[in-house]
């Protein structure tokens, strides 16, 4: 009976892809290069525990509930970070939101209704991918290569559309991408702000990975650029979380975006979640007020950096050939194609058997293809474990490729 009472979108829901892999996480030596999880050994519980003291100290504030646009504290350390990175940003610009996950599915709630057409750079980020389909949006794939979306070929995409399908959004993480790693060149950010302008569909900037450069070389984030460039309205929205710098477990993040959609969003939050835990809000903002969070920062990138070099050139040594790759500038994650014929399922079947996880590429598409690429994250494991858990994929390789090569 129940079954007749779900809404259309979840009479029949595919869960989130990778959280399906979390009973194969608990076996007992399982190397996982499968979850974007930041590295447990890097999180800076020591400055978060004295954040913490601080905030009990004053528990009036930090046991009530707070404002659904977020507690003063953070709103003022956030709106710092975000001139830090180059944004101007009015305080009714900025938005606190449980994860930079909540923001999208915000967005999503004021912007998408039911056959509404969307872009969407692929490979993509599964949860995006589930929100908008949850939506019931109509979801339109932009390729990508190994210098991110394919600014190019969106003109010709938006042209063969039926007459009457003007997309409403662009979802893309242009900065250490996920799953594919990759940073979108300045001149592709550019023409992606100039064909937004002249199409008028919403760029949604997911920038939660953008502090993580190996080299510290990263293009102006697409919000700060369409500022610089003037022009009327910003259409980039930025998000942005300290997930993966300070620790995902505080669910904080924030979007800056124009005052009239942040006002919409206040309204869509009230009704999800009233607001952001004041408690997380306010160690994130006690943290951030120490002075420690640059120095946490630097840490992980250089952390990170040792990570990623350890795997591709593991990779390299033990599967040569086999794999193509680009080598990570920053972010958490390698996107590996597979140019030997493999059996996508054999092959992870045979990389858990011997304690290696991964997330196969599939899970990145909106149709869920069979498809030989596969992605790593080098964040979590630590440099001998990531050595290891490459030498079991090797022998997972071994065990499900032929030796024909793949033509295409
Ligand atoms: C591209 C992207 N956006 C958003 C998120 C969610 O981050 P948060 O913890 O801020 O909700 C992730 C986490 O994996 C991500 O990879």
């Amino acid at each position: 009976v129940i079954k007749d009472l779900f809404a259309p979108a979840y009479a029949n829901p595919a869960g989130s892809p990778i959280r399906e892999l979390f009973p194969y996480l608990s076996r007992p030596g399982m190397i996982s290069f499968a979850g974007g999880y930041p590295s447990p050994a890097l999180f800076d519980a020591e400055g978060l525990r004295q954040a913490a003291e601080r905030v009990f100290a004053q528990p009036a504030q930090a046991l009530q509930y707070g404002p659904t646009e977020g507690s003063a504290p953070l709103r003022q350390e956030l709106l710092r970070l975000s001139s830090g990175r180059g944004l101007r940003c009015l305080p009714e610009e900025l938005l606190v939101t449980t994860g930079s996950q909540q923001a999208f599915d915000l967005l999503v709630r004021v912007l998408v209704q039911p056959d509404d057409v969307v872009l969407l750079e692929t490979p993509a980020y599964p949860a995006a991918i589930q929100a908008l389909r949850l939506a019931g949006a109509v979801i339109h794939e932009l390729p990508m290569d190994a210098d991110g979306l394919q600014t190019a070929s969106i003109s010709d995409r938006l042209k063969q559309m039926p007459a009457g399908a003007k997309p409403k959004l662009l979802y893309t993480v242009p900065t250490f991408s996920n799953p594919r790693g990759t940073l979108l060149p300045h001149s592709r950010r550019v023409e992606l702000i100039q064909l937004a302008r002249r199409h008028g569909f919403l760029i949604i900037e997911d920038d939660p990975y953008g502090e993580l450069t190996f080299t510290g070389d990263t293009p102006q984030p697409l919000y700060a650029l369409a500022q610089d460039e003037g022009g009327p309205e910003n259409p980039v929205v930025y998000l942005s979380s300290p997930s993966k710098t300070v620790a995902p477990a505080l669910r904080v993040g924030w979007m800056v975006a124009s005052s009239d959609l942040v006002r919409r969003c206040v309204v869509a939050k009230q009704t999800v979640d009233l607001c952001t835990s004041p408690l997380a809000q306010l160690i994130a903002a006690g943290y951030l007020q120490s002075g420690r969070y640059p120095g946490t920062v630097s840490k992980a990138r250089d952390e990170y950096r040792s990570r990623a070099l350890a795997m591709a050139d593991g990779l390299a040594a033990t599967l040569g050939a086999q794999v193509r790759f680009e080598r990570a500038q920053g972010g958490m994650f390698l996107w590996v194609e597979c140019t030997s014929t493999v059996d996508p399922r054999r092959l992870f079947e045979a990389a858990v058997q011997q304690g290696v996880l991964f997330v196969p590429g599939a899970a990145f598409y909106p149709g869920m293809p069979e498809g030989t690429a596969m992605r790593l994250s080098f964040a979590a494991p630590n440099v001998s474990e990531i050595r290891e858990g490459v030498a079991r994929l090797a022998r997972a390789f071994a065990s499900s490729t032929s030796n024909i090569p793949v033509t295409s």
